[in-house]
C-alpha cells in the first residue's frame, strides 16, 4: 500500500463518520495497488475509535507466550531520519499503533512517499522523501503527537528550514522543546517563534559543541540527526543513553553518517555530505516488554515473552527481582512465573539505565498488590500520576504528595468505571483491570492505541477475558421514530 499527499477534491471512504473527515485504518489489510488518500486537516484518529472502551474481567492469569513488538520510541526517530536523505529507507519491525500512523500522515504531508507492506510484511515501511516540497508539522498533527518535533533537526539540516507547530504542554506535564531549540542554534541555525510555529533556517548547518542542560530522549536525537549533515565535527555532552538513541545511530551509520559514542553520554558527529538509502530493523519494544512482564506477575501467571531483549530490561529485572519475582531471561525472550507474595520495593525514576518512567504507572499498579509500603518517586515528568486517582477508585490505597507517590499494599482492587489520561497510565489501569474482581470498563482507549500494538489481542491471546468495544455503536445517532 502507498500513501500519497492528497489531492485537492478528494475524500476519504471513511467520511460518513462523527468526525468531518478521517485516516485510513492501517490495520486493516488492503491490496497491494490500493492508494490511500488523506485529509491532512483531519485530526490522527480512526474516529470510532474515539469512542472506543476495554471491558475487562479480572482473575484470569496470563500464560503461554506474547510476541512483542517493535519499539514505537525507536520507531518514531527512525521515520524522521529518512528526510535526511533522498534514497529510500526501509525499516522494518515498525509497531502497528497510532503514533506510527500520525508520522507517516505527516511524512506524507511534507511530500514524502510512504509505502506499507501488507501480509508477512506488515510490519514494513518504505519512505521516500525524494521530493519533499512542504517542510511544515501543522498543529493538527503535532498536537495529537508530540514526537513529531523529532523532524525539525533533519528538515533543517536536508532542506535548510522547518516550520513546526510548538506542542504545547501535556497530560503528563508542561514538556518544553527549548533544549532542541537551543542545540539547533548552537548548529548555527536561526529560530523565530511565532503564531504557535518555530520557524529554524540555516543555509547550512556547522558542527558545534553542545551540552545538555537536561538530558533529553527525543532531544539528543533530533540534534543528533541535524549533526549528520552539519559541516565539521559535533560534540554533544550529557545526552540520552537510551536504547532508542542508539538504535538511531545505528541506522544513521547504515545511512553514512558518522557516529561516535551513541549510548554514553558524549555522541561525536563528524558531519557528511550526503546520506543515503538503508535498510534497518527497529529495536523490541522494551515498555510494552516490561508492561507484559508486570500483568504475568500480578495475575500469577506463566507467560514467556518473545521477539524482546532483555538487556534493555535490567533495572526493571532488579526491581523487579527485588520484590520476589521470578524472572529468566534468554537471548532474545524473557519467562516471568509467579507464585510468591509480593514484597513491597521503592522505585525512582531515572534516565536510562535507570527506572523507566514509562513503567512507572504499571509499577504503581503492582505495589498495589505487594506487602507493606512502597514509595514512588517520579524525576522525569511533573504530573506523571494521573493513573493514581483512577487505581484509588478501584480501591488501592495511594497517597500521592508533589512527585512522591506512597503506596500501601496490599489492597483488593475491585471492579470499576475508570478512565485512561495517557498511554503509560492507561496500560497500569488494564493491568489493574486484570487483577480486580468483577468487569472493569476502561474508558478514552485512543491513549493506549498509541503505544500498544493490538494489546486486547495479546492479552486474550495469554487468557485474559478482555473485549473492546465502540465499533459495535452506531456510526451516526438514529432520530426516535415519532408515533402520531
Ligand atoms: C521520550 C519518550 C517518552 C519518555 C521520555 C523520558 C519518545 C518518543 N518519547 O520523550 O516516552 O517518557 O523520553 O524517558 O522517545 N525537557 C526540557 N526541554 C527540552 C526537552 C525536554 O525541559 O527541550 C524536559 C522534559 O520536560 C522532561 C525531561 O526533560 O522533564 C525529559 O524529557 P525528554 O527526555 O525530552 O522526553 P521526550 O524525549 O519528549
Amino acid at each position: 500500500m502507498k500513501i500519497v499527499p492528497k489531492s485537492p477534491n478528494s475524500r476519504s471512504s471513511k467520511t460518513e463518520s462523527l468526525l468531518p473527515s478521517t485516516l485510513p485504518d492501517f490495520r486493516k489489510p488492503v491490496s497491494r495497488s490500493r492508494s490511500i488518500r488523506i485529509d491532512f486537516g483531519a485530526v490522527a484518529l480512526r474516529p470510532e475509535s474515539l469512542m472506543d472502551k476495554f471491558v475487562i474481567r479480572g482473575g484470569n492469569p496470563l500464560v503461554g507466550s506474547v510476541r512483542i513488538s517493535g519499539a514505537k520510541n525507536a520507531a518514531l526517530p527512525a521515520m524522521a531520519a529518512a528526510l535526511l536523505t533522498d534514497e529510500p529507507v526501509i525499516l522494518e519491525n515498525i509497531p502497528d499503533v497510532r503514533d506510527i500512523q500520525t508520522e507517516r500522515n505527516l511524512l506524507v504531508s511534507m511530500g514524502a512517499e510512504v509505502e506499507l507492506g501488507y501480509g508477512r510484511a506488515s510490519h514494513r515501511t518504505t519512505i521516500s522523501c525524494s521530493n519533499l516540497g512542504n517542510p511544515e508539522a501543522a498543529y493538527e498533527l503535532v498536537k495529537t503527537m508530540r514526537a513529531s518535533t523529532l523532524v525539525l533537526g533533519p528538515l533543517v539540516a536536508r532542506m535548510g528550514r522547518a516550520r513546526v507547530s510548538q506542542p504545547g504542554g501535556c497530560a503528563i506535564g508542561a514538556r518544553p522543546i527549548d533544549l532542541h531549540l537551543k542545540g539547533l542554534e548552537r548548529l548555527g541555525a536561526s529560530i523565530k517563534q511565532e503564531h504557535g510555529y518555530i520557524e529554524a533556517s540555516a543555509r547550512r548547518l556547522n558542527g558545534g559543541h553542545i551540552i545538555f542542560d537536561k538530558i533529553t530522549v527525543t532531544g539528543t536525537e533530533d540534534l543528533m540527526m541535524a549533526a549528520t549533515l552539519a559541516q565539521g565535527e559535533t560534540v554533544m555532552e550529557n545526552c540520552a543513553r537510551e536504547p532508542e538513541v542508539i538504535d538511531l545511530a545505528v541506522l544513521l551509520t547504515k545511512m553514512g553518517a558518522k557516529i561516535e559514542g551513541a549510548g554514553t553520554s558524549t555522541i561525536r558527529i563528524q558531519g557528511v555530505e550526503k546520506l543515503h538509502g538503508a535498510r534497518h530493523r527497529i529495536i523490541p519494544d522494551r515498555i510494552e516488554a516490561g508492561t507484559f512482564v508486570i500483568a504475568a506477575v500480578l495475575t500469577g501467571g506463566d507467560l514467556t515473552l518473545t521477539n524482546c531483549d532483555p538487556t534493555h530490561l535490567g533495572s526493571l529485572i532488579q526491581k523487579l527481582e527485588e520484590a520476589g519475582v521470578r524472572i529468566t531471561a534468554a537471548n532474545d525472550s524473557m519467562r516471568v512465573t509467579n507464585g510468591h507474595q509480593l514484597i513491597a520495593a521503592d522505585i525512582s525514576t531515572e534516565e536510562y539505565p535507570g527506572f523507566p518512567t514509562d513503567m512507572q504507572a504499571q509499577y504503581m499498579t503492582l505495589a498495589t498488590q505487594a506487602q507493606g509500603t512502597s514509595l514512588i518517586t517520579e524525576n522525569i515528568f511533573e504530573n506523571r500520576f494521573m493513573h493514581a486517582h483512577e487505581l484509588v477508585r478501584m480501591g488501592a490505597n495511594i497517597k500521592v504528595e508533589g512527585r512522591r507517590a506512597i503506596v500501601r499494599g496490599k489492597t483488593q482492587l475491585s471492579s470499576a468505571a475508570v478512565q485512561c489520561s495517557d498511554l503509560r497510565a492507561s496500560a497500569s489501569l488494564v493491568i489493574a483491570a486484570l487483577v480486580a474482581d468483577g468487569e472493569t470498563i476502561i474508558d478514552r482507549v485512543y491513549h493506549i492505541d498509541r503505544g500498544y500494538e493490538r494489546i486486547e489481542e495479546k492479552l486474550k491471546g495469554a487468557g485474559a477475558q478482555i473485549r473492546r468495544i465502540g465499533e459495535i455503536l452506531p456510526k451516526r445517532a438514529q432520530a426516535p421514530s415519532v408515533v402520531a
